[in-house]
């Protein structure tokens, strides 16, 4: 059943140049942020969250460049964020005007301490404003998302009356954020369960989530969340954002990918088992983090689940020959679904620039003609004393002899 409240997939939302860009340090500008937008939706994502058009002039120039270029019928849905104020609100709209699918996100705080110390405001004048600012952002767009920020540490009662206000309003998309990364899985279940419970117009709205990872729990959180009715999932590339960063995209769609046929019944439909549960092209995900990687100057933990340059990689003897008798032994995934060459030799000492170049390309990195020079020296070099150059080989080229250089 694909009604608006109960899609048949769960949808991606990529906050990677939004939430994502709020990490210390990762700026981009308005080329950058559209070469990150068009992989965006290579990857299949369904909604690009692509700046807050209101804060600076920069951010409204990339949200309307990706609107026009990225924003095509057949493309994602691009999305701004505002207050929720009249002026953020108008320029999201005016921002997001070429795109042929738009959603305006707007958002204001629900928690006490938020409303004490931040906003200064009563409740009651929290679900006036609320109110008030989705029906004008509805009067501009149809697609409207609200979020009551720090919903993770605000009143359930309060966030109900709240959410059922936003949804009177117009908002056709709930999002639950757990701003401060607080909450553990169990409670952010059982907030997505208490939402379903009591909103009494729930239905006719998408529930989505929206987590920070300060207690390392954000896919955690949202997987329970998915069990618990939540149909939307905010996310970034490499889980970059706000201090300890956002939900890692690529961790939820590869947790519920190869876990799909535990987490298929909580959709609530009858439907084959092998289905993806998601529209994300896994064999994108590498590529993706790479760009990310490489344009923020972000580097990937090797350790990191799914893209860390150790995530395939076998050390111990006893696991080389477990996995030499059966991959299964040890891998839950094979490398190839998320566009690596699993382990195989890519390239040797008698390749040349050009396929040098293009496995970078294929990788995510975007190199100056300079720094594919350096590359290319260093690795003719390894490739001298090594047989094989694998992925990881050109990766530990690219980030210890270039951009560290
Ligand atoms: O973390 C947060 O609460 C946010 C909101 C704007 C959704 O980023
Ligand atoms: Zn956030």
């Amino acid at each position: 059943m694909n009604t608006p409240a109960q899609p048949d997939r769960i949808i991606i939302f990529d906050t990677t140049l939004r939430d994502g860009e709020q990490s210390p340090g990762a700026t981009l500008n308005v080329d950058e942020k559209l070469t990150i937008a068009r992989q965006l939706a290579k990857l299949g994502v369904d909604v690009i969250e692509a700046g807050f058009p209101y804060a600076s002039s920069g951010d409204f120039e990339a949200v309307q460049k990706i609107a026009q270029v990225v924003g095509v019928e057949s493309g994602p849905t691009i999305c701004g964020l505002a207050r929720a104020t009249r002026q953020d609100i108008k320029a999201a709209a005016e921002a997001l005007k070429p795109a042929a699918k738009h959603r305006i996100h707007t958002f204001i705080a629900t928690s006490d301490i938020h409303l004490e110390y931040k906003l200064k405001k009563t409740r009651q004048e929290v679900i006036e404003i609320a109110s008030e600012m989705v029906a004008y952002a509805k009067s501009l767009v149809d697609d409207v998302e609200f979020s009551p920020e720090d919903a993770g540490r605000s009143d359930p009662e309060f966030l109900y009356q709240v959410l059922e206000r936003a949804i009177a309003a117009g908002a056709t998309t709930i999002n639950i954020p757990d701003t401060v990364g607080y909450t553990t899985p169990s409670e952010f279940g059982a907030i997505i369960r208490g939402i379903k419970e009591n909103v009494p117009n729930i239905d006719q709205a998408i529930i989505s989530v929206h987590g920070h990872n300060d207690l390392g729990l954000a896919v955690a959180n949202f997987l329970e969340a998915v069990k618990n009715g939540a149909r939307q999932l905010e996310c970034t590339i490499n889980g970059i954002g706000e201090r300890a960063g956002n939900a890692a995209l690529e961790e939820l769609v590869m947790a519920l990918h190869v876990r799909r046929q535990y987490y298929n019944p909580f959709l609530g439909r009858a439907v084959d088992s092998e289905e993806p549960l998601t529209n994300i092209d896994t064999r994108q995900i590498y590529k993706t983090s790479r760009l990310v990687s490489s344009l923020t100057g972000m580097l990937v933990q090797p350790n990191k689940a799914i893209v860390g340059a150790n995530a395939f990689s076998h050390e111990s003897g006893i696991h080389q020959d477990g996995v030499l008798k059966n991959k299964r032994t040890y891998e839950i995934m094979d490398a190839q679904l998320i566009g690596l060459t699993d382990n195989q030799i890519v390239l040797g000492k008698l390749s040349g620039r050009n396929a040098f170049r293009t496995r970078l390309q294929e990788l995510g990195f975007e190199l100056s003609e300079t720094e594919l020079n350096k590359a290319f020296v260093k690795f003719k070099e390894l490739a001298d004393k090594k047989k094989e150059i694998t992925d990881w080989d050109l990766e530990a080229i690219v980030n210890d002899e270039i951009q560290q250089a």
